[in-house]
């Protein structure tokens, strides 16, 4: 599906390294463990995963036939633990996958990318023990069969496969890779939060907000320049969400 010549002989901008891994327990532990070794733009790509992992400790499910990728990146240290690099990556698999195959996706607040309301894709942020340094990791269903995956996804993943015919990968990991490292080292999101509103799945739904272990009622809004979801309870309140979980109620 992709080797490290044709991977790096597609990539324009800076990079040290592309090590691809037969099997991991997962990309973002892989760089962590070695953070000492590895330099930044540095691309870890792994064919299967054996704990991957997605937001708020969930675990990510990775069988053969996904493209799991971490990248090592700096950042120019004001982003504070912002979503920032989340929402650049997901404009950059957006425009990644419009690119390449003519695919058009939507984004669900604020880190997965759906496919005609399948995920396609989730995206993990995370900060290393280097100061400024963060990975960006990426898992993306590429050939997994309808009944590949694992019961509790089974009904909401979607596969590259199922829409497009998947030959060889190497110059879209390669776009992906230049489209995310060419937001470093600022991640300055003004350019594209246009763009990612419009992509938004979420705006004008209706939604619930896990809140302490709590689905509660909402709609969405609105996303804010700075990325935020703006939600608007049953009693007409309304509240500016930096981050969170939200999941969107089917036909409403
Ligand atoms: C999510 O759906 O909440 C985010 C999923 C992120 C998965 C990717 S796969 C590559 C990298 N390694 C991991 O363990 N997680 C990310």
């Amino acid at each position: 599906m992709y080797t490290k010549n044709e991977i790096i002989n597609n990539i324009k901008n800076q990079i040290n390294d592309v090590i691809i891994l037969d099997e991991t327990d997962s990309t973002n532990n892989y760089i962590k463990e070695n953070i000492n070794i590895i330099k930044p733009n540095t691309l870890v790509i792994a064919k299967k995963q054996s704990s991957g992992r997605g937001r708020r400790g969930r675990s990510f499910i990775s069988p053969e036939g996904g493209l799991y990728l971490s990248i090592l990146v700096d950042t120019n240290g004001n982003l504070n633990g912002s979503s920032y690099p989340t929402v650049a990556t997901a404009v950059s698999v957006s425009h990644t996958l419009e690119e390449c195959y003519g695919l058009s996706c939507d984004i669900k607040w604020v880190n997965d990318i759906y496919i005609k309301n399948r995920k396609l894709c989730g995206i993990l942020c995370e900060t290393t023990t280097i100061k400024n340094r963060i990975i960006i990791g990426i898992g993306i269903n590429i050939i997994t069969p309808k009944n590949g995956f694992a019961n509790e996804i089974a009904n909401i993943a979607t596969s590259l496969s199922e829409h497009i015919e998947v030959f060889n990968l190497s110059e879209f990991v390669a776009k992906l890779y230049d489209g995310i490292t060419a937001f470093a080292p600022e991640f300055d999101i003004k350019s594209i939060i246009n763009e990612y509103r419009k992509k938004s799945c979420v705006i004008g739904k209706e939604i619930y907000v896990l809140k302490n272990d709590n689905f509660i009622n909402a709609r969405a809004v609105d996303i804010t320049d700075s990325a935020s979801l703006v939600v608007e309870y049953p009693d007409r309140t309304t509240e500016t969400l930096f981050y969170g979980d939200i999941s969107i109620k089917i036909n409403k």
